[in-house]
């Protein structure tokens, strides 16, 4: 949190989809991922920067599932000392985050409280479907900590976005139950935004009084608005956001500099939603 003479501002990190792997020589879509989420970090929290109050991850840590993997996620994400906010995607095994991505400084599917804000993060992993789908479980812990938190702001984190992002073949992989979501979100009017991710590409839009973000992965993209998968050019990314003590969000999507795509991947949609 930082100070200043306006009320308390919160600054997260959002990094999303690093879909990491046993081995860290591998790629996807030419991309070897343990290296481009290196880069991404060492850009966005190079020495003299902004130092966010927590970084928050929105799932696909783990490509390939494995203990490795979140070891390769933590060791490369305590470098920084920030706290790391996580939640699964549907690449990913719930139970072994939730052993191995709790405690120094990393916390899972939790709520945090930073300033005036909350941050709550949830599970929208459904076991062998790329698809998500918050529990009667899930859906009443987020009741809890909204019931919990009125006076204060509140922000709303899982995998699938609850919004149709206007690609055909990924809406039809979004967050199935949305609408349950929604109502939740609709009777309390402190939740003041929603933070996504799974889409690999940005995407922010206000339905009522809520914000809506996703952000671009912290390796390959797919192409906004494409009846079918279509890998786009664009490098790894990240997003800045601003959490206002008046309720109020700014934020700001950021790029890799120096990386250089020389041709479009083909399309294997299978790598990245299986
Ligand atoms: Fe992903």
């Amino acid at each position: 949190m930082t100070s200043g003479t306006g009320p308390p501002v919160v600054r997260l990190l959002h990094v999303t989809d690093p879909h990491l792997m046993r081995d860290e020589s591998l790629e996807i879509y030419d991309v070897n991922t343990a290296r481009s989420l290196r880069l991404v970090l060492d850009q966005a929290l190079a020495p003299g920067g902004v130092r966010p109050d927590a970084v928050l991850v929105t799932g696909d840590i783990a490509d390939d599932r494995t203990a490795e993997a979140y070891a390769h996620f933590r060791a490369q994400l305590r470098r920084y000392g920030l706290p790391v906010l996580c939640l699964p995607g549907n690449h990913d095994r719930p139970e072994l985050m939730a052993r191995l991505l709790e405690g120094d400084g990393f916390r899972y599917c939790s709520r945090s409280d930073l300033a005036s804000w909350s941050i709550v993060a949830l599970d929208s992993h459904v076991p062998g479907d790329p698809a998500g789908r918050l529990s009667p479980a899930e859906l009443a812990r987020l009741e809890a900590e909204l019931r919990g938190t009125r006076g204060r702001h509140v922000a709303v984190c899982l995998h699938h976005p609850p919004l149709p992002v206007g690609s055909r073949w990924l809406d039809g992989v979004g967050l199935l139950n949305a609408p349950d979501l929604l109502a939740v979100i609709d009777a309390h009017p402190h939740v003041r935004l929603v933070i996504a991710g799974h889409v690999h590409q940005a995407f922010d839009a206000t339905r009522g009084p809520v914000r809506y973000l996703t952000t671009p992965s912290t390796c390959a993209q797919f192409t906004p608005r494409t009846e079918q998968c279509l890998m786009d050019l664009r490098p790894p990314g990240y997003r800045w956001i601003e959490l206002r003590g008046d309720g109020t969000v700014d934020t700001q999507v950021a790029w890799l500099e120096d990386w250089v795509v020389s041709r479009r991947p083909t399309d294997n949609r299978d790598q990245f939603m299986s």
